[in-house]
């Protein structure tokens, strides 16, 4: 390398040299138009040099200065190309002064090659005015070199320390969400390979892209469910983009929310709908989020006696109640069955509606005893009472196995190993005892206040958005957490409408191991976008385990990271992985600047540049489609948001679900008849039980 540069140094003097002689040169010859042949021995040499060089301007090239002066600068051009020492540029306003260079070098170069037009009588005024601009033109060309080449100062890719070139163009599809940078896109043109939104609090994630991601994907007609931890944040940001673009939708959307703090603002669903649960293995799944909800290390320790023994219970408590709602809603049922063969038979949109309506009126009006509300009661029940229920449904062989451990201790009176099995499942489930807890998680039969959960069924579309409070986090994540792994199996399926699935502030609800992994493996071909929002990967890691926050992390294909630090910045980075570039570096010695190449692999986002970022500042890599790549996949910029356009999405407060005043009723009383309900039914099904 260095040997190189002494080559190239030496060749730079050379080619400067010839040009310089070549402007003297040109100099001369003006001067012997100006100059009479002096007479005398003395003045020989300087007549045998005027004759010399009269002889040079009969050659046609010499004798036209514009000629000259033209390879002069060419030669000069050279020479400052191959000089490999420069000056040290300003670091500010680089665009500032290369834009004055160039205006210099034009205001030099006009005059430097046309000024004999002007000065050429004037041999004096010529010879220094020449010198001026040829040294003025030697400086200049330096200059913009300087800025032009100089990687460590001029920031090469439009944003310092990036190190590649981000993407500029706008590409769109259906689907896409596009986030606009200070210099250009983000095009998240493949949303079904999921997104992951990091960073620390404040540093932009809701505010700069999930809310851009609602809004742009309400706006494209998705059926959406919102987590919203910090209720009503996002829910009333969506429902402003709802009023704002439902038009957009083939069939127009519902907006629901579920929230448990105020029933007059929360529609009421239940996640344990008996008529979806239509296999033993249902209820485990669902007895395994509630148990993994209400205990988060179990995640881990997946295969445990002390595990699954209690989740295997939840599940016979839930089966056994499903099988009683059927039983007592068999004739309905069975109508409710022909309605459905008539919709699947059905052709037109409207008519399917119609049928679709009428369903979902049968079903409101089911007794249903199969609830959270319900099981709960059921568990709280003294173990004889209880045991007797879950025996009656012995005959069902789904359940007679499972059940087998449970009845040969409770026949062996071993109630302590029993107690064992069971007490974290009352325990667990004691804490969710709450009269408004009860009314949300129940369904009543009036229309519009209860809704089904298949949120991107094509005839019914839902925006729902589920409130947490982070007051109550604990017992609420709980409820949530069993919507959310209900919902997940009802949207992910084939010939639905394509749905979004947003889950900001991820670790505070929890998901069976597998299961969101699952869905993100398996989303793509259903439609189902996955957006979630961490603060840090060490968080995930704390609550769903450091093999499943892997396998989460891995599977998804739009990340997204603002600000992270330690552990989380230093495996972002190792994932975006490493990229060739040129280096160059500065050495001084005697005065001389030189400058050196190399090739060089860098982390294409270093850690300590995440550890930087500033709000609103996003790094990241998006997944692009097969026929629609994406060249540059990684980007580095701050995402801009119109402050105006955020101000549109925030006029409308969403509407009472439930007038209570309205309707002439009391809250109280509403809570507390519900309640009751729901603990009369469980004793009427344990007497009923004794009696036959
Ligand atoms: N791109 C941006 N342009 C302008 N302001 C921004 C941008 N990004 C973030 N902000 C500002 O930062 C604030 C905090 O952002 P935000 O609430 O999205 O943080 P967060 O990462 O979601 O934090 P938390 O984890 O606490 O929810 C916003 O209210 C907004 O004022
Ligand atoms: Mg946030």
């Amino acid at each position: 390398m260095a040997e190189d540069e002494k080559k190239s140094d030496s060749s730079f003097y050379y080619v400067i040299f010839i040009s310089f002689i070549l402007v003297l040169i040109d100099i001369s010859l003006v001067y012997i138009g100006n100059i009479k042949i002096a007479q005398g021995l003395d003045k020989q040499f300087v007549n045998q040099l005027i004759l010399a060089l009269i002889k040079i301007k009969q050659n046609p090239f010499f004798s036209n200065s514009f000629f000259v002066k033209s390879a002069s600068i060419i030669l000069l051009m050279i020479s400052v190309a191959l000089n490999t020492t420069k000056k040290i540029p300003h670091k500010e306003n680089i665009q500032y002064y290369q834009k004055l260079n160039y205006i210099y070098t034009l205001i030099f170069l006009l005059f430097f090659l046309l000024n004999h037009f002007a000065l050429k009588t004037f041999s004096l005024i010529y010879l220094i005015s020449t010198l001026i601009f040829y040294f003025g033109l030697a400086n200049f060309f330096t200059n913009i070199k300087t800025y032009f080449k100089n990687d460590l100062v001029q920031d090469r890719f439009g944003k310092e320390n990036r190190k590649f070139k981000q993407t500029t163009e706008f590409i769109e599809n259906e689907y896409s969400t596009n986030l606009k940078t200070g210099d250009g896109w983000i095009n998240v043109i493949n949303p079904f390979r999921a997104g992951l939104v990091m960073g620390t609090p404040g540093s932009g994630k809701s505010f700069a892209i999930l809310l851009e991601v609602i809004r742009q994907q309400i706006k494209k007609g998705f059926a959406m469910v919102i987590y919203d931890f910090k209720f009503d944040d996002l829910t009333k940001f969506a429902y402003n983009c709802y009023v704002q673009y439902k038009d957009n939708y083939k069939v127009k959307p519902e907006f629901c929310i579920i929230n448990f703090d105020d029933i007059e603002y929360t529609h009421r669903s239940n996640p344990l709908q008996p008529d979806l649960i239509t296999d033993f293995l249902d209820a485990v799944e669902l007895s395994k989020s509630i148990m993994l909800a209400l205990n988060k290390s179990w995640g881990e320790k997946e295969g445990d006696f002390f595990v699954e023994s209690p989740i295997n219970f939840l599940a016979i408590c839930i089966w056994a109640l499903k099988l009683k709602s059927d039983l007592v809603n068999e004739k309905e049922l069975e109508e409710i069955d022909g309605l459905y063969l008539l919709l699947n038979k059905e052709n037109s949109l409207e008519e399917k509606q119609k049928i679709d309506i009428i369903i979902k009126q049968k079903k409101r009006e089911l007794k249903v005893y199969c609830s959270l509300p319900h099981v709960i009661q059921l568990v709280s029940t003294p173990y004889e009472d209880l045991f007797a229920f879950l025996m009656s449904f012995k005959k069902d062989g789904s359940i007679k196995n499972v059940l087998a451990p449970f009845s040969s201790a409770l026949e062996n009176e071993a109630y302590d190993q029993l107690e064992g099995q069971i007490a974290s499942v009352r325990l667990g489930l004691s804490r969710l005892t709450s009269k408004t807890i009860y009314y949300v998680m129940t369904t009543g039969t009036e229309e519009g206040e209860s809704i089904s959960l298949d949120i991107n069924n094509p005839l019914s579309p839902k925006i729902l958005c589920i409130g947490n409070n982070p007051e109550r986090q604990k017992v609420y994540s709980v409820c949530i957490s069993l919507y959310m792994n209900k919902i997940i199996p009802l949207i992910n399926k084939k010939r639905q409408l394509k749905s979004s699935l947003i889950v900001d502030e991820l670790p505070t609800i929890s998901f069976p191991p597998g299961s969101l992994d699952n869905l993100i493996a398996t989303a793509r071909s259903n439609k189902v976008a996955v957006w979630l929002g961490i603060q840090d990967y060490q968080q995930l890691i704390r609550d769903y385990s450091e093999k499943n926050a892997k396998v989460i992390i891995n599977t998804i294909g739009n990340i997204f990271t603002g600000m992270v630090t330690g552990d989380t910045a230093k495996s972002l980075s190792e994932r975006f992985g490493k990229i060739k570039i040129k280096k160059d570096s500065f050495s001084v010695s005697k005065g001389i600047v030189t400058t050196s190449y190399a090739d060089e692999m860098q982390d294409t986002i270093p850690p300590s540049d995440l550890s930087t970022l500033k709000q609103g500042m996003f790094a990241g890599q998006v997944a692009d489609n097969f026929g629609q790549e994406i060249e540059q996949k990684f980007f580095y910029s701050n995402i801009i948001i119109d402050p105006k356009q955020r101000k549109v999405f925030d006029r409308f407060n969403y509407p009472k679900i439930f007038d209570i005043q309205k309707a002439g009723l009391n809250r109280k009383k509403i809570l507390n008849d519900n309640f009751q309900k729901i603990e009369k039914d469980i004793i009427n099904l344990i007497n009923e039980t004794q009696n036959s």
